[in-house]
């Protein structure tokens, strides 16, 4: 035999030389869900071992994450049921929750990068990702809302804006918006590629945002298509966005490969909640070794081309690492 690749398997040490995809805690976002009050760390039901924080518990939570070298948090806020209405007007209070809440952690952790949800769902009562009129998702009416929503995460002191609803023409509208303010370092981080998908079953749960009615079809991404996401992603360059996004991400890793492939733009992967969940729960039956899991699954989320990883693992992620 002239060709023996197993040489290079011998032993750790080579294993280690010729590796060729290394996680840090520089490429992790941690995930943060807020709701209102003081002293308060719940543990979410179909997320075991994740928590929502009232806004002082999440600065220790952040704290520490900093501390362990994950420099990036994406925050979600919890809208209380009787704010919530058909127009996600409580989106764009600026003393809402998710306004406070940035701008407590901005002075309470000055190097933490603060990046934000921007959707309507969680502040819908419809669950939906936009302004409904008769059972139909209206486009341009929540791309308005939407980029007002933006300006307040944006003047309340968020490093990105991440909008995760996938309306059209939304990432021009808050560019423009954000221009207008003189907000010029203020990033876009666009949800570009986002599938209609079951895996988000569990973070339904943790802001109350279940569906009213319908689907999200009308505007999350076909879960057949390829050529959908290299367009959706190219629309948003061109509009403005300063890095996209790839969700779900284990079933879409030939799309991270292929954008990360043709455009010269960091690329984000978001590992969801039922992505998390599914590990948790065979790991919990004894089905799968949870450590292992994790790493695997991660490691081949970076090595399919992500340059950012969105994951409820952030935090067990550091001592994996290690
Ligand atoms: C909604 C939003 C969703 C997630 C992030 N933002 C759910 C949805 O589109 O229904 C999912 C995140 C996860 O599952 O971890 N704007």
């Amino acid at each position: 035999m002239l060709q023996r690749p197993r040489i290079l398997r011998k032993n750790r040490a080579i294993r280690e030389l010729i590796s060729e995809t290394i996680l840090s805690p520089n490429d992790l976002v941690a995930p943060i869900f807020i709701i209102e009050g003081e002293n308060k760390k719940e543990e979410i039901p179909s997320l075991p071992n994740y928590f929502r924080y009232s806004i002082d518990k999440a600065i220790e939570e952040v704290k520490i994450l900093f501390s362990l070298g994950i420099k990036s948090i994406l925050l979600f806020a919890k809208c209380e049921d009787h704010l919530k209405d058909i127009l996600g007007t409580e989106a764009t209070n600026q003393n809402g929750l998710m306004q406070r809440a940035i701008r407590e952690i901005r002075s309470a952790c000055p190097d933490i990068y603060i990046m934000t949800d921007v959707a309507l769902d969680p502040y819908s009562i419809s669950g939906h990702d936009g302004i409904v009129e008769n059972e139909e998702i209206l486009n341009d009416k929540t791309v308005e809302v939407l980029s007002q929503m933006a300006l307040t995460h944006a003047l309340s002191g968020a490093d990105m804006v991440a909008p995760s609803d996938m309306m059209d023409g939304r990432i021009a509208a808050i560019r423009t918006k954000l221009e207008e303010a003189e907000l010029t370092n203020v990033g876009i981080l666009a949800y570009s590629a986002k599938y209609a998908s079951c895996f988000y079953g569990p973070f339904r749960d943790v802001l109350n945002s279940n569906l009213s009615f319908g689907d999200k079809k009308t505007y999350q991404m076909d879960p057949r298509n390829r050529l959908e996401a290299i367009r959706e992603v190219e629309l948003d360059i061109s509009e403005g966005a300063d890095i996209v996004m790839v969700k779900p991400a284990l079933s879409y890793l030939d799309i991270i490969r292929e954008i990360k492939n043709r455009f010269n733009v960091p690329v984000c992967a978001y590992h969801v909640s039922g992505e998390y969940s599914m590990i948790k729960a065979a790991s919990e039956k004894g089905w799968l070794n949870e450590k292992d899991a994790i790493l695997e699954t991660t490691t081949s989320i970076k090595r399919a081309g992500a340059d950012i990883i969105i994951t409820y693992f952030a935090k067990d992620l550091i001592s994996l690492i290690d």
